[in-house]
């Protein structure tokens, strides 16, 4: 190697530890050398189970409460025990009740290796603390010192649940699976759930049981929440094409189904839609999901503008070949590219005013352009433009209370998959517009 390209060679993985690849080595909890200590070690009424939170405190300190009471997580391993799993379990002919099935607990609980269980792990506890905190073997008692810093915690263990990159990987790799774990199509077909995730969005609806304020920002950085959406985009394409790319990609003769646009071949035959025709190609084919590339080509207008077009045209041409078959994982893998050197872009930024309003009116125009006609590109455009537009009523760049009643029609047009209409979709969008273009302030 020249010294030119060494010294390339060198920034380039500089850029690469520094921004996503120390956080894309560091394991993910429920693949971490550490114990799980088990939820009756965070839940003592002088820890994390106090019944009101503590004034003179950090932290709320009645997360233990919040979590038992009100968290689906805490739930998540009942549900294995419910008719429907029961249902699932009969049609896939599995050996042994779902409670049972490595499959099932890998995502329904925290579920570490036999080695990594201490004494008070319990499987039953569902997705506790420390399945998204990381084992707290080493980091359990220093964290409570007075001096503790979080880089010290995190050294120990603690796993980065503040930074957008390294919560999205968590979060994602039950919302959506990895090629460890994964909701195949045969597993839908057999009465899973379909699964759709936003990072910034599943973050609300959860109850909080911690507090973004001057004291958080101070000890952990900064927290968007449109750029969480951004980095939960990029984390979910990226995730997409590694599966389409591994092994998992495959199922017999046939890609892995659940990788695609599910409408695209679940409709009736009577109702021609030709949506393939937005990407420019001939009816008939089986499409990609393409929901999280839809939103990151708005991101990448915005975070890397020179490249932008480039980016959309090399989707185009994935798609294309998914289509006539030729050079489709040769495609794919250069778009994971592209969004492996725009992660760090995104990760860093600082979503301005500017950003955020023309991000609103690209999600807007798009969908009028009937660019968001599959099902699930429009789910994930309305999730985005109601955490967009929240942010900017924060930041009072919009009035968003009159701008409510157009967004409740534009929610209800994606409330059900089956009932989806495009048109009935865009009409919203056009009230949107005409009522945020009403409200925004200039
Ligand atoms: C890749 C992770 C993953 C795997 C593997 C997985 N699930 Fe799920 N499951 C989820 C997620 C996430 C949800 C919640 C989806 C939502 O609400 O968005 C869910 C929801 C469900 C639901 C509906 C929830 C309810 O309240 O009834 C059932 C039932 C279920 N899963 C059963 C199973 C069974 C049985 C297996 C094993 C055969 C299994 N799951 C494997 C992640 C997974
Ligand atoms: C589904 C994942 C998940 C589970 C389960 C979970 N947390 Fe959290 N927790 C988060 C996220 C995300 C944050 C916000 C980001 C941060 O502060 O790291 C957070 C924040 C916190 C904070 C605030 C930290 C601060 O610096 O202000 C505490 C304390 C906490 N969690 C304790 C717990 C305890 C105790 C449990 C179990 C009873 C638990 N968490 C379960 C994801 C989770
Ligand atoms: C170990 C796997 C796992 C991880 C990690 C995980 N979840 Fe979940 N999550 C689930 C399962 C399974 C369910 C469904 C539980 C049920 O239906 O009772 C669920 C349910 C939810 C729900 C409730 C959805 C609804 O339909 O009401 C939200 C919100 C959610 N998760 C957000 C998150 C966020 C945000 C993160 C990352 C900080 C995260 N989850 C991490 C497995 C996981
Ligand atoms: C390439 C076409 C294709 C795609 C894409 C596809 N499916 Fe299917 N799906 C099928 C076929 C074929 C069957 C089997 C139908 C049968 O048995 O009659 C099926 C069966 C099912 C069933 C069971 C229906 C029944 O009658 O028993 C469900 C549920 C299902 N798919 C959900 C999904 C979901 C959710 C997605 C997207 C994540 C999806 N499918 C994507 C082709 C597809």
């Amino acid at each position: 190697m020249t010294a030119h390209l060494r010294s390339l060679a060198a920034l380039a993985s500089w850029a690469l530890l520094h921004a996503t690849g120390a956080i894309a080595a560091t394991p993910l909890p429920q693949y971490s050398h550490d114990k799980t200590l088990g939820v009756g070690t965070c839940a003592n009424s002088l820890c994390h189970g106090a019944i009101e939170t503590w004034k003179d405190s950090n932290v709320l300190q009645n997360e233990y409460i919040t979590w038992s009471r009100s968290d689906k997580h805490a739930r998540a391993y009942r549900v294995l025990f419910n008719d429907k799993s029961k249902e699932i379990v009969k049609k896939l002919a599995l050996p042994e009740p779902a409670y049972k099935t490595e499959l099932c607990l890998d995502c329904h609980t925290h579920n570490p290796k036999p080695a990594q269980r201490g004494e008070r792990y319990q499987m039953s506890d569902g997705i506790a603390c420390e399945a998204c905190h990381g084992p707290a073997e080493r980091w359990v008692v220093s964290h409570v010192g007075p001096e503790a810093t979080h880089a010290q915690n995190v050294e120990r263990g603690l796993y980065l649940t503040n930074d957008d990159v390294a919560r999205a990987r968590l979060c994602l790799s039950c919302h959506m699976g990895t090629p460890e774990k994964l909701v195949t199509h045969k597993l839908m077909a057999a009465g899973h759930p379909r699964m759709s995730f936003e990072l910034d969005t599943f973050t609300h609806i959860g109850p909080h049981h911690f507090q973004i304020d001057a004291d958080w920002i101070r000890r952990k950085g900064s927290w968007d929440g449109v750029r969480a959406w951004a980095v939960g985009q990029a984390v979910a394409a990226q995730n997409q094409l590694a599966l389409l790319l591994g092994p998992r990609g495959r199922d017999g003769l046939f890609p892995e189904l659940v990788l695609f646009d599910c409408h695209s071949c679940h409709h009736p035959m009577g109702d021609k839609r030709n949506t393939a025709a937005r990407l420019g190609a001939g009816p008939g084919f089986v499409r990609l999901n393409d929901s999280s590339l839809l939103m990151l080509r708005q991101i990448a207008r915005r975070v890397v503008p020179a490249e932008a077009d480039a980016f959309a045209r090399q989707i185009a041409l994935m798609h294309k070949a998914v289509a006539s078959g030729s050079d489709a994982l040769v495609h794919a893998k250069t778009v994971e590219q592209l969004i492996a050197d725009m992660l760090p872009k995104i990760s860093t930024r600082r979503f301005s005013g500017d950003d955020v309003k023309a991000i609103l009116h690209g999600l807007i125009d798009d969908g009028i352009a009937g660019q968001y006609t599959d099902y699930a590109g429009a789910e994930q455009a309305v999730m985005a433009v109601q955490s967009v537009a929240e942010f900017m009523g924060r930041q009072k760049l919009l009035r968003t209370r009159p701008v409510q009643p157009a967004m409740k029609r534009l929610l209800a047009s994606v409330a059900y998959d089956e009932k989806f209409q495009p048109l009935v979709f865009e009409r919203a969008l056009r009230d949107l517009k005409s009522s945020v273009q009403a409200e925004s302030n200039q």
